[in-house]
C-alpha cells in the first residue's frame, strides 16, 4: 500500500513537471501547451474545428481573443460585461458588446463584421464599430487602424493624496513590463482629484502598424474590469504614489486615423461631442447672420424712406 502511494505520488511529480515545462501559457489562461519542453505548441479554440496556434510571449491578438470568448460563451463559459459610452471628441466607444469576429490568419480584424448574421458593419483595427449597420453587401473597403484610446479609469477611494507624476510613471511601467509595449506611447495622463478619474492617452505615430493597440486596450480592459487574460491573475494595480489603486470603472475610447461614419441617427455617446460642438457652432452662426441681415433690412429700409422723402 505504502509503495503504491509513494508511486502515485512519483508518477504525479512527473506529472507536474511536464506541466510546468509547457502546460501553460503565459499571455493567455484558456490556452493548452502540448509537448514535454519548450518549444510548445499552444493552442487557443476559437471554434469546434480551430485550434489557433498561438505565440505564448506575445499577447494574443484581439480578433483571436473575441472569437475564442464568443466559442467559451457558446460552450457555457465566462462572460464579458458591456461599456457605456460618455462624449469625447472624435472618439467612438464599444457600445455594441462582444460578437463572433472574423479574423485574417493573422490575427488582424477583418474590416467587414457580421456576427454570423445577415446584418454586417466595418470595424477598425480594434474591432469596434465605426459604420452603421447595413446589410450584408456593405461595402468596408479597408481596415482603418485605431492609433489612439483614451482610458477613462475611475479608481476606489484612498486615504493618501494621489501624485499625478507616480500615476504616470506606474502607467508607463505597467505598458512596458505587462503588455510590453514601448511606454513612450503613454502620452499623457491626467488626474481629477474631486472624480477620482485618471484618463491615460495611448498614442502611436499614424501610419505605424506594428503596435496593436486595440489588443493591447483589451488586455488592459479585462484586467480591471472583468480579470486578467493572462495566466497570472494577480489583481493590476496603478500606483499613486503612496498608495496602490485598485479600478472600479474603465471605459475606452478609439480613435482611428479617419472619421468614422456613423451617421447621426445612430451615434453612439462618444460622437454627440462632435456633434454639439457643430450645433453650436451653427446656431451661433444663425444668430450672426439673423444680426446682419437685420442691420442690412434696417439700413434698406432707411433709404427706402430717404427715397420715399
Ligand atoms: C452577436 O451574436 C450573439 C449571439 O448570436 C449575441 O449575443 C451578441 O449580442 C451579438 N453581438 C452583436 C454586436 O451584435
Ligand atoms: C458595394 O460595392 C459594389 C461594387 O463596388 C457595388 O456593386 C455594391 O452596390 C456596393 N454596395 C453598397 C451597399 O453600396
Amino acid at each position: 500500500m505504502k509503495g503504491f502511494i509513494l508511486l502515485a505520488l512519483a508518477v504525479f511529480a512527473a506529472l507536474q513537471t511536464v506541466d510546468s515545462a509547457c502546460g501553460s501559457c503565459k499571455t493567455m489562461k484558456w490556452v493548452d501547451c502540448q509537448g514535454a519542453a519548450p518549444p510548445c505548441t499552444c493552442q487557443l479554440p476559437l471554434d469546434e474545428n480551430t485550434p489557433q496556434p498561438i505565440d505564448c510571449e506575445k499577447l494574443v491578438s484581439k480578433c483571436f481573443l473575441m472569437k475564442a470568448e464568443m466559442f467559451r460563451r457558446r460552450m457555457g463559459n465566462d462572460v464579458r460585461l458591456n461599456i457605456g459610452g460618455k462624449p469625447h471628441e472624435d472618439a467612438i466607444v464599444d457600445n455594441d458588446g462582444i460578437y463572433d469576429p472574423e479574423c485574417e490568419t493573422n490575427g488582424k480584424f477583418k474590416a467587414k463584421q457580421c456576427n454570423k448574421t445577415e446584418e454586417c458593419w466595418c470595424v477598425n483595427s480594434a474591432g469596434v464599430r465605426r459604420s452603421d449597420k447595413g446589410d450584408k453587401n456593405i461595402n468596408c473597403s479597408k481596415l482603418v487602424e485605431t492609433f489612439m484610446v483614451r482610458l477613462e479609469l475611475k479608481h476606489k477611494e484612498v486615504n493618501s493624496k494621489v501624485d499625478e507624476a507616480a500615476l504616470k510613471t506606474s502607467a508607463k511601467n505597467l505598458l512596458q513590463t505587462r503588455y510590453q509595449f514601448d511606454s513612450n506611447l503613454v502620452k499623457e495622463v491626467q488626474y481629477d482629484p474631486d472624480g477620482r478619474y485618471i484618463v491615460i492617452d495611448i498614442e502611436k505615430p499614424k501610419g505605424e502598424r506594428a503596435t496593436d493597440i486595440g489588443t493591447m486596450a483589451y488586455y488592459m480592459e479585462k484586467d480591471l474590469k472583468v480579470s486578467p487574460l493572462f495566466l497570472d491573475q494577480a489583481k493590476v494595480q496603478l500606483s499613486g504614489g503612496s498608495q496602490n489603486l485598485e479600478m472600479d470603472k474603465i471605459l475606452v475610447y478609439y480613435v482611428d486615423e479617419e472619421r468614422p461614419t456613423i451617421t447621426m441617427q445612430h451615434l453612439t455617446g462618444g460622437i454627440i461631442a462632435v456633434i454639439v460642438v457643430v450645433v453650436l457652432v451653427v446656431v451661433f452662426g444663425l444668430v450672426a447672420l439673423f444680426l446682419v441681415n437685420r442691420k442690412r433690412q434696417q439700413r434698406y429700409s432707411k433709404t427706402q424712406q430717404r427715397e420715399q422723402m
